[in-house]
């Protein structure tokens, strides 16, 4: 019965703002962070706005079609750059406060009114961000020392995120994209994803087309490639007869097209990959007590190119799951935040959520010093 008396993280972990400040020292500015897919800048001059814990980030495509992120912070007095989401630039980020241009490699190009050698080019490039792409998915690292490789977090999950690779992710394409703003704290967010003992409770559709979610299993321990069945014979969580999408190409050759499949990705992404699409989310912190759900509903190119391609009996599905966990994750966060609410416990049910908190709680115990030796 060891697993019964597992406690959670305490209370205050989940408002407070001190507890926030650490988090975005320790989780967000030292790990991979999930942004969005790399098609979202897909031509060079291309650019994405994201805000990473405060942080406001520019992630743009190069004339030579590298994808490259920076601050969005000007080296002259400091002004934002972009306050759009995106857009779209020929061959200078300008800033708008006193018009310097910027390359698209982040290089200081444009200084008008400024003798030209008068500033020292070289070293007023904005300043850069580790980013990597993996299967079309672009992470961004804010870590001031080379952070280990991408693949590498990629690699030492609770879940296998590489392993769904096999799908063919790296050529699915956006047909939708949904923002959910929840009042609860980011962690919220995620323990509820890494457990279904809710499902039966809130999920009144989800378990009806996952029966092993019906007894509040994430996992069928019968299943070796990670996956759940689905219900009657069905290829995709969405039974509606308007849709009729192609199997994903990797299902193809190398999965059950009757199986649900999943992985989350430390800190802050969740995959959901089933026969006709993958929905891929980042949870963007955006308080002590509030976060920006970005959802990004991938299909194959081939479901794309059909006139008739309508997302909308997927993209309604699981807006209202994600309505039933946000609405749940608003009442735990009200629940969290009264001063009785010491630690909760984790039945082993939970082991999922144990094993997140397991993992933040490496991220917190890490040295600081390391982080603030060059800041
Ligand atoms: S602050 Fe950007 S050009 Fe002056
Ligand atoms: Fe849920």
């Amino acid at each position: 019965m060891d697993s019964a008396i597992r406690k959670t993280l305490p209370g205050v972990s989940y408002h407070s703002d001190e507890t926030y400040d650490i988090d975005k020292e320790r989780v967000f500015y030292r790990n991979w962070v999930y942004v969005g897919r790399a098609e979202r800048v897909a031509k060079p001059g291309a650019w994405l706005r994201v805000e990473i814990a405060e942080e406001s980030i520019l992630i743009v495509r190069g004339k030579d079609d590298q994808v490259r992120g920076f601050y969005n912070v000007c080296r002259h007095r400091g002004s934002r750059i972009c306050d759009d989401a995106s857009g779209e630039v020929r061959t200078h980020l300008r800033c708008p406060y006193h018009a310097w241009g910027y390359a698209l490699d982040g290089t200081l190009a444009i200084t008008p009114m400024i003798e030209k050698d008068e500033i020292d080019r070289e070293s007023t490039s904005l300043w850069p961000v580790h980013v990597e792409v993996w299967e079309g998915f672009v992470f961004v690292n804010l870590s001031r020392e080379e952070p280990r490789s991408l693949r590498e977090h990629l690699a030492d999950q609770q879940d296998d995120p590489l392993g769904l690779a096999r799908f063919g992710l790296a050529d699915l394409r956006i047909g939708h994209i949904s923002v959910n703003d929840v009042q609860a704290n980011w962690k919220i967010v995620i323990e509820n994803y890494n457990e279904c003992l809710h499902c039966p409770t809130i999920h009144p559709e989800l378990v009806a087309a996952v029966p092993a979610y019906r007894k509040g299993n994430i996992f069928e321990n019968d299943r070796h490639d990670g996956g759940v069945s689905l219900a009657d014979g069905r290829t995709a969580i969405v039974d509606d007869p308007r849709l009729r999408l192609p199997l994903l190409p990797g299902f193809k050759k190398d999965g059950d097209p009757e199986a649900y499949y999943g992985a989350g990705v430390y800190p802050t992404m969740f995959l959901d990959v089933d026969g006709s699409s993958c929905l891929t989310t980042a949870v963007f912190p955006t308080g002590p007590r509030s976060c920006r759900l970005v959802t990004e509903y991938l299909f194959s190119s081939e479901a794309l190119a059909d006139p008739d391609f309508d997302p909308s009996p997927i993209v309604e599905f699981n807006e209202r799951v994600t309505h039933q966990d946000n609405e749940a994750c608003e009442r735990v966060q009200r629940g969290v935040t009264s001063r009785a609410f010491d630690h909760g416990v984790f039945p082993a049910k939970d082991s999922w959520v144990h094993g997140f908190d397991q993992r933040y709680l490496r991220d917190l115990e890490d040295d600081p010093s390391v982080e603030r030796q060059d800041a």
